[in-house]
């Protein structure tokens, strides 16, 4: 779980390396969609998880995750009609959504994991 994690952050550093070199729009594309997949894969595999581990607030974990893509499939449907380039304030919803997601949702679910003895 923590593997995909550090996929997802080195991602959006990836996408931050680029954005400092100047790549604003189109050309972050397949950065930025490589993070749309590796989410969806991460959320999907998470939920299954939760799902065999009769995780209590699984339905509330789930509406985070479908809220958290619809955003992401939006910005990448707008950086590619060229309607959106991605800009500091995308930084900022993604670190904050990472960081959320991870140390705040996701530790609560690790608790309970480790309470099942899952690791
Ligand atoms: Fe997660
Ligand atoms: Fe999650």
């Amino acid at each position: 779980m923590d593997v995909e994690h550090q996929h997802l952050i080195a991602l959006v550093n990836t996408l931050h390396d680029r954005y400092q070199r100047g790549q604003h729009g189109r050309a972050l594309l397949p950065v930025f969609g490589e993070l749309v997949e590796a989410a969806r894969a991460h959320f999907e595999f998470e939920e299954s998880l939760l799902e065999k581990q009769d995780y209590p607030r699984l339905e509330e974990h789930k509406d985070e995750h479908r809220v958290l893509m619809d955003q992401l499939v939006e910005l990448e449907g707008q950086l590619r009609g060229g309607t959106k380039s991605i800009e500091g304030d995308t930084f900022e919803f993604l670190c904050d959504w990472l960081v959320d997601h991870i140390v705040n949702a996701d530790r609560d679910f690790a608790n309970h994991l480790r309470g099942a003895g899952v690791r």
